[in-house]
């Protein structure tokens, strides 16, 4: 296992997405880890990354946006409360490089934690290999509710305690998917996935949801494009891509908290749209 640190091997070995358990001198690092922030104050940074993970992508720019964030002497606005906004859209539809973008924009003003599902807990960083790879058959109730698990540990373990400090929290995701793409896409429906989202986040609910609509065709051709390993969603047939986006259509037409932003459009547009829509929700709701 010890061949596995090196970043060279440890790409390999994500590629394989073998993945094995914290070794006792890695839980001693995070531990350490852990304590160093929460004694230095770092307000960002008080939950445990599994390694792997930080040398993702999204995880490096998210832990770029903490660092700039607690390293510059912004003043920060004070909310009255908690803000939780989710992300929800397709597979390919853009969501990763808008909430970075919409970040970098938020980041200045207010103190906000990025997260996302499924994933972000120290629970979810096995539950995720699990769902994404599906080494073995798992039934779409199984499958189901190994993401409510990991919305359990999350809602728990990240959402509460930060809405607690008053922060903005986005999040990548969150019970809307479920609902469509285990209640739609893979035919569970609605009503005992909503029931059980809502248990599962201790009734917590999204104060904004932004749905980046996207054309299922044009979702499909972005990730065909990626050129990276697929995940066990994104190898399903065009089918339930397209049953996924009906989904969200139908599960969102009267929901008077979504904002659904053309997802054809430049991220920076989309940026600017959710930005200016933050600010005034805030006005309003202060
Ligand atoms: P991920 O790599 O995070 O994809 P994305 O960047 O598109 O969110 O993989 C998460 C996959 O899991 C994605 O295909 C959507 C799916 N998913 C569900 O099916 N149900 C859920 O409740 C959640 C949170 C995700």
């Amino acid at each position: 296992m010890k061949q596995l640190r090196t970043s060279q091997q440890a790409t390999r070995y994500n590629a394989q997405m073998v993945r094995l358990p914290l070794t006792m001198s890695e839980k001693k690092t995070l531990t350490m880890r852990a304590r160093r922030n929460s004694e230095s104050g770092d307000w960002s940074e008080k939950r445990v990354v599994h390694p792997e993970r930080e040398s993702k992508d999204m995880n490096k720019n998210v832990s770029q946006l903490r660092t700039k964030q607690a390293s510059r002497n912004y003043t920060f606005k004070q909310l009255k409360r908690g803000i939780l906004i989710t992300v929800e859209g397709i597979d390919g539809c853009g969501k990763t490089t808008f909430i970075k973008e919409l970040s970098s924009r938020l980041n200045k003003e207010f103190k906000l934690t990025i997260t996302k599902e499924p994933g972000d807990s120290a629970l979810g960083v096995y539950l995720r290999q699990i769902l994404q790879e599906q080494p073995v058959s798992i039934t779409s109730k199984a499958e189901y509710l190994l993401f409510a698990a990991d919305r359990a540990q999350h809602a728990t373990e990240i959402i509460e305690p930060a809405l607690k400090k008053n922060f903005i929290v986005i999040s990548d995701r969150m019970g809307d998917s479920s609902v469509v793409y285990q209640g739609f896409a893979r035919g569970l429906g609605t009503h005992m996935i909503n029931q059980i989202n809502i248990w599962a986040m201790n009734g917590i609910k999204p104060d904004i949801i932004f749905h980046l609509k996207l054309d299922p065709q044009k979702a499909v051709e972005r990730i065909q494009n990626r050129n990276e390993k697929l995940t066990a969603f994104e190898k399903e047939k065009k089918d339930f891509m397209h049953k996924v986006a009906a989904g969200y259509d139908t599960w969102f037409a009267d929901k008077k908290h979504v904002v659904t932003l053309d997802a054809e459009k430049d991220t920076v547009s989309m940026a600017n749209e959710a930005y200016a829509y933050i600010l005034s929700w805030i006005e309003t709701h202060e």
